[in-house]
């Protein structure tokens, strides 16, 4: 394939995706995968004709990241996805090493997805057209270049456009790093999209996160302003901020055209999660979706068929000073019938309920856990393999250990999130498909993603209390038309 002309790559990747796709039994149930091959970050989540489109970096040859492709699919309520073609192919001089993250926007009943073209490390910002299935590359492209940035800039990275329009013209916001590694979010602005000029440094990094702001996401929300950014490099700074790859919220306004933040979130505290971006529904909902996966700890293990997948789009609110996560309502309409039981458990008592477990489950736990002590929620277990939930109401946190969740040998095994002090009370909400777990704390003011790979007759779930809880569980199978 590498060999091959540059002009025949779309058409080598539609035809390859039509003989080759993942057999339905190894994909989740309602989380969107690849077709073939590799997925990374979310790419144009937007509204489109009515429809939701959502495209992807993928590689449809193999599970690498490689010569990166936009893959495609579209929904019209975030959990069934119907699959299109792949929409672009890195085919054109200018982004023939790839053609990295960007967004999308309706203009005129056309379709306008705007990416970062990559050509021996040269990274420049790009345009297709199209009408919801084929996209065509703009004549002019590049259309922004490198030297558009400032002095100091570190022009090697500047990529990953978002989009908008406002009442005098389109805006850009992209990512990048200053020489000296600090982070920063550019903005653009253009008439016509075509012609780009500078704008300002919308919002600059300081020490805590170096090597350049991937993937920025920009809206308005709760009468305020968020911006999401993802990085690489992050620095460690106690469980709030885990070392290495992260995603940042920040609320705030602006303040002429630079963001000046009032409160700043780690957005998920799992280590399968990135580069989220966001749209707004033909309700007004704001909709989140990331990539459930992982650039280091690589949970995936050998021989896996496909690397990468999307976690559960979530709708976000501001509620205080937390940009909170709650599963797309659309989910509630694929509930089997539930079961709800009084929960209650004695000091070191470990134990299931009928009817409460499985791999494709929509749970709520509400626990008052008294005497402070610690409890345990031990998911897709069998006798070999447990996903276990730790709840340590002293330190008000949870820990999500991956130990014997089957995963590769590259895994970040535990990952912690703190949860607000209620008194030992705690309210989740989880949500499993076949190989991942999204945890809600606190009606969504904390998340944690996690993907395991157990097999899926690990199906049982199982508690064990150090002291005595009590509260209400329920549980509802998820269920959809056989695959
Ligand atoms: C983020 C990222 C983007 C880039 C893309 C390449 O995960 O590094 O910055 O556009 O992946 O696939």
């Amino acid at each position: 394939m590498d060999n091959a002309p540059l002009h025949d790559r779309l058409n080598l990747a539609m035809a390859y995706e039509r003989s080759h796709a993942i057999d339905p039994r190894d994909r989740q149930l309602f989380h969107v995968c690849p077709h073939s091959g590799w997925m990374n970050d979310p790419n144009g989540f937007s509204l489109y004709r009515g429809e939701y489109h959502l495209f992807y970096q993928y590689n449809p040859y193999a599970p690498v990241w490689n010569l990166i492709h936009w893959g495609h699919y579209k929904t019209r309520d975030f959990i069934t996805w119907e699959h299109l073609p792949v929409a672009m192919a890195p085919d054109e001089e200018y982004d023939r090493d790839g053609c990295f993250s960007g967004s999308a926007l309706e203009v005129d009943g056309r379709h306008v997805l705007v990416y970062s073209g990559i050509r021996e490390g040269r990274q420049a910002q790009c345009l297709a057209m199209g009408d919801g299935v084929a996209y065509t590359k703009d004549t002019e492209n590049p259309v922004l270049l490198p030297d558009a940035l400032p002095e100091g800039s570190d022009r090697r990275n500047f990529r990953d456009p978002k989009i908008w329009h406002e009442r005098d013209g389109y805006y850009m916001l992209t990512g990048c790093a200053d020489q000296t590694g600090l982070s920063r979010v550019f903005l653009f602005r253009s008439h016509d999209l075509r012609a780009w000029s500078f704008v300002s440094v919308f919002l600059e990094g300081d020490d805590t996160v170096r090597g350049g702001w991937e993937c920025p996401d920009y809206f308005p929300l709760d009468g305020e302003k968020v911006l999401l950014v993802s990085s690489q490099q992050a620095a460690e700074n106690g469980v709030e901020q885990p070392s290495g790859h992260i995603t940042l919220a920040f609320i705030g306004d602006t303040q002429g055209h630079s963001f000046k933040p009032r409160a700043k979130q780690t957005l998920d505290y799992g280590s399968d999660f990135y580069a989220p971006q966001t749209l707004e529904a033909m309700d007004g909902r704001r909709i989140m979706i990331g990539w459930m996966h992982a650039w280091e700890h690589d949970p995936v293990p050998e021989g896996f068929p496909y690397k990468g997948m999307m976690t559960l789009p979530r709708e976000l609110r501001i509620e205080g000073d937390r940009l909170t996560q709650r599963p797309v309502r659309e989910l509630e309409g694929y509930r089997g019938e539930g079961n709800v039981v009084d929960f209650a458990l004695q000091a070191g008592e470990a134990r299931s309920y009928p009817g409460i477990s499985g791999r494709a489950l929509d749970l709520t736990l509400d626990v008052q856990q008294s005497d402070r002590r610690r409890l345990e929620i031990e998911l897709a277990c069998d006798e070999r393999y447990k996903t276990v939930l730790r709840y340590d109401p002293n330190e008000c946190m949870l820990t999500l250990d991956r130990s014997m969740s089957g995963c590769g040998a590259g895994v970040a095994v535990t990952r912690r999130m703190p949860v607000a002090d209620r008194q030992g009370r705690l309210q989740l909400r989880v949500i499993m498909d076949r190989y991942s777990v999204e945890i809600f704390a606190n009606h969504g003011k904390s998340v944690l993603t996690a993907a395991i790979f157990s097999p899926q007759t690990a199906d049982v779930i199982r508690f064990r209390a150090e002291g005595t809880v009590r509260g209400e569980l329920k549980a509802y199978p998820l269920v959809f038309p056989q695959k």
